[in-house]
């Protein structure tokens, strides 16, 4: 449980309030597209560029959230509309990845949780076994991407942001009962301790293994500044994603893992509150990354709930600090913009800087609807 104190909650109240009314009108702009950013303030649509893009999700979860707070219905028909435009994926199949987890559990797991819809049930067990089949038994890691270029070869790669991929494997073993689909998860995470958590609780990005003995053969800066850096958005997708595989199976050492990378997390915040897209990027210039930020303080937060009183506070507090400066400094709460974060970065070496990101208003929103204390938890 977490006990906020009275002006915390007045807080909470106040941007739920500024939530609900922005997207009482956002939706009704988007209520057919897929949004990934914004141009000139509206949203772009993923169903006419690139319907495998790995965040495609975000948008029918922000609109289950909105659904489970307000019972209005456009959001559940909106959230209908992107689940089933995500089924050419299926029928294309060449394209899809690692991240069917971020695409479907928004969308199917989150549709079925909440109506029983059986279409939506089968739209993830294909999502599942899909995901399942990437594991790579030699080296105990789900495989992240297929080549894309004649030049690569990624059959050895594993990045850390398929940690919160492995809840739609949770979910597949508990509905069907069948242990397979958490084993693979389980194994991945043992992997992933072992050789994506540095001893001073930063991550990697990413980790190349023999695809076809195991080991490690070397790590990459991926989306962060230089190898051996340290890509911020990487060390919350390992916060909270160590996080969600204690939530479904209890195992203590992936709350410490969670714990760890928390631990460094903190210590590196700077005093405004605001994430470089890297802890280790030069001083200038001064890279941000809001998205960062707001996926660290859901981490934080379910954290918080799962330890002892004595600790709670500090994840709490943390959490609190990273979403109040989020509102109060990067956010942009007209109804006109479509868009609610500002300053979001997809990597430190990438045109798209300092862009509004779909998944950062994802979890800012997530985020809230916990503090508010009867969030509709997706993963
Ligand atoms: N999963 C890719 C990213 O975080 O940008």
């Amino acid at each position: 449980m977490l006990n906020l104190l009275r002006d915390d909650q007045d807080w909470v109240e106040h941007v739920i309030a500024k939530l609900t009314a922005k997207m009482d009108a956002v939706s009704e702009r988007s209520s057919t597209k897929i949004p990934y950013t914004t141009k000139n303030g509206y949203h772009d649509n993923q169903i006419e560029t690139d319907i495998n893009w790995w965040t495609n999700g975000f948008w029918g979860g922000m609109m289950w959230l909105m659904y489970h707070e307000t019972g209005v219905p456009k959001y559940k028909e909106i959230a209908t509309f992107t689940e089933d435009a995500l089924d050419l994926c299926f029928h294309q199949f060449y394209g899809l990845h690692h991240d069917v987890g971020f695409m479907w559990l928004p969308t199917s797991v989150a549709n079925y949780k909440v109506t029983g819809n059986s279409e939506s049930r089968k739209r993830a067990m294909h999502a599942a076994n899909l995901l399942a089949g990437r594991f790579n038994l030699a080296g105990g890691f789900i495989r992240a991407w297929n080549d894309d270029t004649a030049n690569e070869d990624t059959r050895g790669w594993a990045i850390v942001d398929c940690m919160m991929n492995l809840p739609l494997l949770y979910w597949a073993s508990k509905e069907t009962k069948d242990p397979r689909f958490a084993q693979i998860a389980m194994k991945h995470v043992d992997t992933a301790l072992e050789a994506f958590i540095r001893p001073d609780g930063s991550v990697n990005h990413i980790v190349e293994f023999d695809p076809f003995h195991g080991g490690v053969v070397r790590t990459y800066g991926g989306q962060g500044y230089e190898e051996g850096s340290s890509w911020t958005r990487g060390q919350t997708w390992a916060l909270y994603g160590f996080m969600m595989s204690y939530m479904h199976t209890g195992k203590p050492e992936y709350l410490q893992a969670a714990k760890r990378v928390a631990h460094y997390f903190m210590a590196n915040i700077p005093d405004n509150g605001v994430i470089p897209i890297d802890f280790r990027q030069p001083k200038e210039p001064c890279y941000e990354d809001t998205t960062a930020a707001a996926i660290a303080a859901c981490g934080l937060i379910e954290i918080s709930k799962a330890v002892g009183e004595y600790e709670k506070d500090v994840y709490l507090n943390t959490a609190l600090k990273l979403l109040k400066t989020i509102d109060t400094l990067r956010c942009d709460w007209s109804t006109e913009a479509d868009h609610l974060l500002i300053n979001g970065s997809a990597a430190y070496h990438h045109q798209d800087i300092h862009i509004s990101i779909i998944y950062g208003d994802y979890y800012f929103m997530e985020a809230i609807f916990k503090l508010k204390g009867n969030d509709l938890f997706l993963w």
